[in-house]
Formats: structure tokens, sequence, C-alpha cells
């Protein structure tokens, strides 16, 4: 039985899993910084890069405990290598390459957003290639064809922000805390009945396949901000309902143009919101804490996804 052990640290996340070769998850411990960057509003990437150095070796201490394995046993070790905050990435790589090359062990580079994809096969074992992937985070925003286990086709991705980042951006002026997108969804719940608000009335999403999520982030900051100018109250819930609706309705609509009848696999921080999840009843998702980053996904990506490059 083949052992990987796997390192994710490309953003404000720290985690080790260790994953047989059946795509058993024996571990995978996370240690979040989100309450380390919640006062700056956000992340810093030379704060995340430090706290990585501070938890990294403990974390991996614990990972191989929790598995019930000891470091001479694993046989594999995976780290994500790109896309992500250049000192964070580092932290986690050179530290997994530094056991791989003590201990005469294979490395494998792992591209974070292969990793998330994997997340959905982690819970969904009878997911196979082809299908479409959808991956929604806070740094990414784009659909791909899986063709097979080596060639990921991009199909379509954000001209400008990401869907998270957008709802971490109206978090933030509606004042409430980072990460954005749970607040928003949770605020969003708590409307009842339909609403008349509409953020970006006149666009039409299936003139380009591609995503879009600035204009309608800044048509929100800007209501927000008319409203407050005129001394009129906020109804938040209310404010987060449209948008929500509004940004996952884009998802919707790009989905339906290149779907293919292929299956569809849903994964990235936003894959947790509950109002997607609803919108796409067929879809396969990863179990809700397989939906952020962690160290599993990314080797599960090592032992099924190895070769693959994107195109
Ligand atoms: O995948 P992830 O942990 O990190 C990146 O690779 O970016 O995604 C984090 C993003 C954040 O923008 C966060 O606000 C968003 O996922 N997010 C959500 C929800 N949970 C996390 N967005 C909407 N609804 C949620 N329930
Ligand atoms: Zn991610």
């Amino acid at each position: 039985m083949s052992l990987t052990l796997a390192f994710e640290t490309s953003c404000d996340e720290t985690s080790v899993a260790v994953v047989d070769s059946d795509l058993k998850v024996l571990s995978n411990v996370v240690a979040s910084q989100i309450d380390i960057h919640k006062r700056f509003g956000g992340v810093v990437p030379e704060v995340a890069s430090r706290n990585h150095l501070l938890a990294i070796e403990s974390l991996t201490d614990e990972a191989l405990r929790v598995a019930g394995v000891s470091l001479s046993q694993v046989t594999r070790i995976a780290a994500t290598t790109h896309p992500g905050l250049v000192g964070a990435v580092m932290v986690g790589r050179v530290f997994a390459e530094s056991i791989a090359t003590a201990r005469n062990l294979p490395f494998v580079e792992v591209n974070h957003i292969i990793g998330h994809i994997a997340s959905c096969v982690l819970s969904n074992l009878e997911l196979k290639p082809p299908f479409i992937a959808l991956v929604v985070s806070g740094g990414h925003t784009s659909i791909y064809r899986v063709q097979d286990y080596k060639k990921i086709k991009l199909v379509a991705s954000t001209m400008d922000d990401a869907c998270g980042e957008a709802f971490d951006k109206v978090a933030k002026v509606l004042g409430l805390s980072y990460p954005g997108g749970p607040e928003v969804s949770k605020m969003a719940s708590q409307f009842k009945g339909d609403t008349s608000l509409v953020f970006m009335p006149n666009v039409n999403y299936k003139k380009t396949s591609n995503f879009s999520y600035s204009g309608l982030k800044t048509a929100v900051l800007n209501c927000v901000n008319r409203k407050r100018q005129i001394g009129k109250e906020l109804n938040i819930p209310e404010i987060c309902f449209a948008f929500q609706r509004e940004a996952i309705g884009q998802i919707i609509a790009k989905c339906e143009m290149v779907k293919e009848k292929l299956p569809i696999a849903i994964s990235g921080g936003v894959a947790a919101n509950r109002y997607l999840r609803e919108q796409f009843p067929d879809a396969f998702f990863p179990e809700p804490e397989l939906c952020g980053d962690n160290a599993a996904m990314i080797g599960a990506a090592a032992i099924l996804f190895s070769d693959a490059k994107i195109i």
C-alpha cells in the first residue's frame, strides 16, 4: 500500500494529510489562519508565510499521528507548487521537498486548482473523467473539461475578480467579517420572501462564456454607499440575498452554456455555499470540509492527476 504525505500552504491554511492509494484519507489536519488575518480584512501574504513556517512541522507530526503511520512508511511526498501566494507556497514546497530528498522519496508537484478538482473525486469515488469541473474559490472562477487523468482543458475563466473575492468584498463593505462568503451566505438565508433588488439588470451573461465579478461587486458597493449617503437604513439580509442570487446566477448561466451533457463537479471554497449546492442538485460536490483549501485534495491530485496538464 503506497502512502502519500501531502502539503498545502498556498494561501491562509496550513494543511498536511496522509492519503492511501485507494484515496482513503487517513488524516487531513488544517490550521486556519483566518483569526490572524481577520483584523486586516484579508490575507496579508508575508504574515501568511511566517505562520505557515510556525505551524508546518507540528502539523506534519499531527498528520502522521492521526493517520497512525510513521514517516518511514510514507512512499511519496506531494505539495502545492502553484498557483498561490509565492512566499506561502514556498514554505510548504521547500519543507516537503526537503523530506523527499532526505528520505529519497518521489516528490510530486501539484497544481492547486487540480487539487480542488480532485477534492470532488475524494468525496465521490464514482466520479471519473470525462467530466466538467467548475472551480469557484477566492482566487479562481473557472470551468474545465477534465478529458482524462492527463488532460484538463480550460473552457472559461474570470476576466477580473473571482466569485469568492466578490463575496469577500461585499461582506467588507457591509461590515461583515472575513472571510465574507460564509457571512454573506448566512445573512442571505435570513431573508425571507422575494426582492426586486437587482444590481446588474441589463447583463446578458450568455454573451461570453467567461465570468466577470468586478461589475457586480462595484454595483453592490455603489448601492450600499448611495443608501448610506442619504441616511437610508440598509437591509443587509436583502442585499446579501440579491447579490448571492446574481453571483450564483452567473455560474448557472455559464454552466448551461458549456455543459455538453457531461457530469459536473463543483469545488473550491464557494462550493460550500448552500444556495449554490441547491441550484445544482445533480452535481458532484466535495464534502463541505473539503471545499476550502486542504492537503487531502493535494494528495488525491498527486495520486490521480500526477501527469496532468491544464491546456
Ligand atoms: O478555496 P478557498 O478556501 O481558497 C482559495 O483557493 O481561494 O476559497 C476561499 C473563498 C473565500 O473567498 C470565501 O469567502 C469563499 O471561498 N467561501 C464562500 C463560502 N465559504 C467560503 N463563498 C460563498 N459561500 C460560502 N458558504
Ligand atoms: Zn483553493
